[in-house]
């Protein structure tokens, strides 16, 4: 027995020692540099979304408009190369609402991405380029709802008064800005979801966080087309480089985008795996799918 229990015990004592090193060793790791792409999602309460209240936190751009549309179930077509030859047109209009981002028009892709536009989030980097091809993105249909985000410091009046001046040239257009209050919300957010503050860790969130915010607050369910997981561009072997945005055919890599973004300490950079991360985790809490690559 003696001689059965000895080797045992050695090897315990030796798992127990290499355990403790690991955890010493990766909490180390852990505090000393911060990557984004090894943050642990925080765990807390589910943050009430549904509360925030649509009607406050968009200003209309003209008039005295509230956003008051809802919606039972959304999809959000990406701006993703993914969606290039997918056919996906038809089963995108088939859903009650559409949402898409910035300046990823339909013309010529409805096969793919569809034709219709029920929200368009648009960041104020991107302003310009929707509101300068009025006939896409502002009089294509009557329905499409402009949501406009900026930080408050860069949609100044200025900015808004040329949105303002588009919408005189076309009195249905439905134009939306992101009030400065939740655009504190947001940051608020982003750092409850990922203990990191926005603004001290030099970064800005992306279109497609606020997109996806926006559905949470207007739809009951929401479905993703296009949208690669948190753990698609790290994977081994690394996948097919694929085109940035469907609608820029020579334009950046996806990967090679997120990854920079990502990994960059410089400032002005997007979060994208990270906000991808807090996706995956709102998920269940949230109604949300996502499809064209499936997450697992
Ligand atoms: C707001 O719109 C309603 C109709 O939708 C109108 O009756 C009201 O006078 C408007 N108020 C202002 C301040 O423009
Ligand atoms: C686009 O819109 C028209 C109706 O306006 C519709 O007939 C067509 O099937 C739509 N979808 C696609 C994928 O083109
Ligand atoms: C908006 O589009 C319609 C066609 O769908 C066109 O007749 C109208 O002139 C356009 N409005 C402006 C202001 O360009
Ligand atoms: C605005 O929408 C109404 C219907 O809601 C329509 O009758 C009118 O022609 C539209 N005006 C323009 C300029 O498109
Ligand atoms: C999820 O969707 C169902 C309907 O499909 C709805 O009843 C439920 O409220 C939704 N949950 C949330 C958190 O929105």
């Amino acid at each position: 027995m003696k001689n059965n229990t000895s080797p045992r015990a050695a090897v315990c004592v030796v798992l127990f020692f290499l355990v403790t090193l690991f955890i010493i060793y990766s909490s180390n790791s852990r505090n000393e540099v911060f990557h984004y792409t090894s943050l642990r999602v925080q765990p807390h309460l589910p943050t009430s979304l549904k509360k925030w209240g649509v009607k406050t936190g968009y200003l209309p751009v003209s008039g005295n408009k509230t956003l008051d549309r809802h919606c039972h179930q959304c999809v959000i077509v990406t701006s993703s190369s993914h969606l290039l030859g997918s056919k996906l047109g038809a089963a995108i209009d088939q859903s009650e609402c559409t949402i898409r981002m910035n300046d990823a028009p339909t013309t010529g892709y409805e096969a793919d991405v569809g034709n219709k536009t029920t929200f368009r989030v648009v960041a104020h980097s991107s302003i310009f380029r929707v509101l300068k091809r009025p006939q896409e993105f502002v009089n294509k249909t009557l329905e499409s709802t402009l949501i406009f985000w900026g930080p408050p410091v860069k949609m100044q009046k200025s900015l808004i008064k040329v949105i303002q001046r588009v919408s005189v040239a076309f009195p249905n257009m439905s134009a939306f800005v992101a009030s400065p209050e939740r655009m504190k919300q947001f940051d608020d957010l982003f750092r409850k979801e990922t203990g990191k503050d926005r603004v001290t860790s030099r970064s800005w969130l992306s279109t497609g966080w606020f997109t996806m915010v926006i559905a949470v607050e207007l739809c009951d369910r929401v479905h993703v087309y296009g949208m690669v997981p948190p753990n698609y561009c790290t994977r081994k072997p690394p996948p097919h480089k694929m085109p940035y945005h469907y609608y820029e055919p020579k334009g950046a890599d996806e990967c090679t985008t997120y990854i920079h973004n990502e990994r960059s300490p410089k400032g002005n950079h997007h979060r994208f795996i990270t906000e991808k991360r807090v996706f995956a985790k709102w998920a269940s809490l949230y109604n949300i799918t996502f499809s064209h690559p499936v997450w697992e």
